[in-house]
């Protein structure tokens, strides 16, 4: 039984916000997981008048999106476009390790900063903020990693890594992602801890992720530290077990005096998904509230994969997911940031990792190839304009 007091409580504020804009029609409340198509449900804002970024600063949030140096830097018209729509920028690959054309770590004693520093330069240049992603993870991992990093000198290479790159940037970061996918896909296999197998547990055991942080902190204290994972999102049994493992781990921290500041929630949504529920969710942000942390979304996009072929129909129901799942996380006064991962549906990695049905694109964010606003940029819209204050 799903608790309808929030949706009731988004109907009412719906009716209040239409009858506010002259909107004829009632706001049609769903079901958690049914979704109507756009269809029956009336227009919600209109595009593009009022960007994100000035709607999110309206309730003391910070909107923003994830971007590539190749992208940004070849193509003008989505640089304006993420200025315009965002007040936050975030490397998609830059400040990883190694991941794309992005080379940060070339060989063990080197730093190649150049195209992270063309990014934080052009977040500078436009009054962005700038958000390091990520420090410490077990994937994009250079090419000379596995062969050369073991149990005598991982600390020393962890902590050369977090000290250069985050002193690198102090001053010009408000927040780092410090350690990424820490909890294993399904933490009911394998350690009762739940942790991820990687080269920094083998190495230096559980403790890696306390040493991240202070490392961290030591180099930077004014950054904001988050840790950040997904799978976190949808009612059953895969994501439960991870919500409550990723809640074990953040107690463990907060009980050892981490210098941890937030949980990055990654929210790589499905729009076919049919086991959304607010309740469920709402509980899980009160309890990481509960704990004294911030809470930021770090990744958000609405996966259209597996949706009808007809793009009306997958846009209306990404739009439904984006403000379905926006509205639940911004009711949580926690809740300090909305990052999507990408702005535009040219460049989304999931048109790269996932092969593509019938030659048709995919289409999971705010803005379309043309860098047009979408019903999803609409949903958005609404779910910041509706949210709470902070
Ligand atoms: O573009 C090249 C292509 O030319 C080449 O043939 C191919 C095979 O080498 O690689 C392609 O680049 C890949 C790129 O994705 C584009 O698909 C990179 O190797 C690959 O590293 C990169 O993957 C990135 C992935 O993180 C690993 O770093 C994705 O772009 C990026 O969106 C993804 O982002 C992650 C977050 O960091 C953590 N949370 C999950 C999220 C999505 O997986």
């Amino acid at each position: 039984m799903v608790d309808d007091s929030l949706l009731t409580r988004r109907r009412v504020m719906n009716l209040g916000f239409r009858t506010m804009l002259g909107v004829a029609g009632a706001s049609i409340a769903r079901r958690p997981g049914q979704f109507h198509s756009s269809a029956s449900k009336p227009d919600r804002v209109a595009s593009g008048q009022v960007s994100l970024k000035q709607r999110a600063a309206s309730k003391g949030l910070i909107f923003g999106a994830a971007s590539r140096y190749q992208d940004l830097r070849s193509n003008p018209n989505l640089a304006a476009a993420l200025v315009k729509d965002c007040a936050l920028l975030v490397p998609e690959w830059e400040l990883k390790w190694s991941a794309g054309s992005a080379l940060l770590r070339p060989s063990p004693d080197d730093f190649d900063f150049r195209k992270a520093d063309w990014m934080a330069n052009f977040a500078q240049t436009h009054q962005l903020l700038f958000q390091g992603h990520t420090l410490v993870w077990h994937l994009s991992l250079p090419h000379w990693f596995a062969k050369t990093v073991h149990a005598q000198n991982a600390e020393q290479i962890l902590s050369q890594h977090i000290q250069r790159l985050v002193q690198h940037y102090r001053g010009r970061i408000h927040s780092w992602c410090v350690v990424n996918e820490a909890i294993a896909y399904d933490p009911r296999q394998g350690r009762s801890d739940g942790l991820q197998e990687s080269p920094w547990l083998a190495f230096l055991g559980p403790e890696y992720l306390d040493l991240s942080f202070r490392m961290a902190a030591q180099a930077d204290p004014r950054a904001l530290l988050f840790y950040n994972d997904y799978g976190l999102d949808y009612d059953n049994p895969l994501d439960e077990s991870k919500r409550r493992a990723v809640l074990k781990l953040l107690e463990r921290l907060k009980a050892q005096g981490t210098p941890i500041h937030a949980l990055g929630i990654q929210a790589h949504l499905r729009g076919e998904a049919t086991d959304f529920n607010p309740r469920k969710l709402r509980e899980f942000l009160r309890e990481v509230a509960g704990l004294g942390l911030k809470i930021m979304i770090t990744e958000l996009d609405v996966n259209d994969l597996r949706l009808p072929a007809n793009e009306n129909t997958r846009d209306a129901r990404v739009a439904d997911v984006y403000e379905a799942y926006l509205t639940t996380v911004l009711d949580e006064p926690a809740v300090i940031s909305v990052i999507t991962w990408g702005l535009s549906d040219r460049y989304t990695y999931l048109a790269e990792d996932l092969s593509r049905i019938q030659g048709r694109d995919v289409r999971p964010l705010p803005l379309d190839r043309n860098l047009q606003a979408k019903p999803a940029w609409r949903a958005i819209a609404q779910a910041l304009d509706q949210a709470p204050h902070r």
